[in-house]
C-alpha cells in the first residue's frame, strides 16, 4: 500500500534560529502522528545541517526545496543533490510552481534535476498543478496530465518507488482558497490514470500524491478522506508546529 505523508515546505521563512526550533516543536509532538504516516519538513538551504540535527530521534525526515539540474562545478548559486545528502537530506522537493513561475524551471530541466536527485539516493515531492487561467479555461487535466508526463515519463517503474506527486493548483497556494475535495480528487485520480496507462495499475496504487494549497488543521480531514489524496504538502500552515502535527493527525 502507498505511504501517508505530509510534508512541511517552509519557503523563504524563518531565520536558522527559528527553524531549528520549529524543527525540535514538530520533533518533539511527531509521536502524536500515527506511525503509518510520514512526516517531512523542507526548510531553506542554509538551515538543512543544523535542522537535520535537531531532527535525530524523530520520525520526523528532512527534505529540500530544490536542487541544482547539475552535478557539480561553476554554477554559482545552486546546491547539488550530493550536497543535500551530505547536509542529511533524504527528500527534495522539485518543480514547485513558485520555481516554475518566478525562476524558470521548465519540465525539461526537471528532467534533470529528477535524475541527480534518484541518483544520489534522493526522495522526490515533483510538484504539478494548473494556474487560474488554465483552470477557467478548462484546461486543468490536460495541463497537469502534460506535466506529469513531460518529467516522469523519462523514469523508470523502479524509480517510481522513489517519486512522491504533490497536485498544487496554482490559485489555492497561499491564497487561503483551497480546492474543494472533490476538485482536488479529481486531479488526483486523473494523474493515477495517467501513472497507470504508463507504468501500470501496482505503480500507479502505489504512488503516494499529496495535496497541497492552503491545507490546514480545518480542511485536512475532508482532504485526506478522499480515495486518491494521500496527504498534503503545506506552506503556511506547516510555520506552526502544532497545526502541522494536527494536519498529521487528519486521517
Ligand atoms: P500553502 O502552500 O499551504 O501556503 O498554500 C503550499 C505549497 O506551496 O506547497
Amino acid at each position: 500500500m502507498r505511504k501517508k505523508i505530509v510534508a512541511g515546505n517552509w519557503k523563504m521563512n524563518t531565520t536558522v534560529a527559528e527553524g531549528v526550533a520549529l524543527a525540535k516543536a514538530v520533533a518533539a509532538k511527531s509521536a502524536e502522528v500515527p506511525a503509518n504516516v510520514g512526516l517531512i519538513v523542507a526548510p531553506p538551504f542554509t538551515h538543512l545541517v543544523s535542522v537535520a540535527e535537531a531532527l535525530k530521534g524523530s520520525k520526523v525526515e528532512l527534505s529540500a526545496q530544490n536542487c541544482a539540474d547539475k552535478a557539480k562545478g561553476a554554477y554559482t548559486g545552486e546546491v547539488a543533490a550530493d550536497m543535500l545528502v551530505s547536509a542529511g537530506c533524504q527528500w527534495t522537493i522539485l518543480g514547485h510552481s513558485e520555481r516554475r513561475q518566478y525562476y524558470g524551471e521548465t519540465d525539461a530541466k526537471l528532467v534533470d534535476k529528477v535524475r541527480l536527485a534518484l541518483d544520489n539516493g534522493l526522495g522526490v515531492i515533483l510538484c504539478v498543478g494548473e494556474m487560474l487561467e488554465e483552470r477557467k479555461a478548462g484546461r486543468h487535466f490536460a495541463v497537469v496530465t502534460e506535466q506529469t508526463e513531460n518529467v516522469l515519463f523519462h523514469f523508470s517503474a523502479e524509480d517510481m518507488a522513489k517519486i512522491v506527486i504533490a497536485y498544487e493548483p496554482v490559485w489555492a497556494i497561499g491564497t487561503g482558497e483551497t480546492a474543494t475535495a472533490e476538485q482536488a480528487e479529481e486531479i488526483h485520480a486523473c494523474i493515477r490514470k495517467v501513472l497507470e496507462g504508463k507504468f501500470g495499475k501496482e505503480v500507479a496504487d502505489n504512488t503516494t500524491i499529496l495535496y497541497g494549497g492552503s491545507c490546514k488543521p480545518s480542511n485536512a480531514k475532508e482532504l485526506f478522506a478522499q480515495p486518491d489524496i494521500d496527504g498534503g504538502l503545506i506552506g503556511g500552515a506547516s510555520l506552526k508546529a502544532d497545526d502541522f502535527i494536527e494536519i498529521g493527525k487528519s486521517f
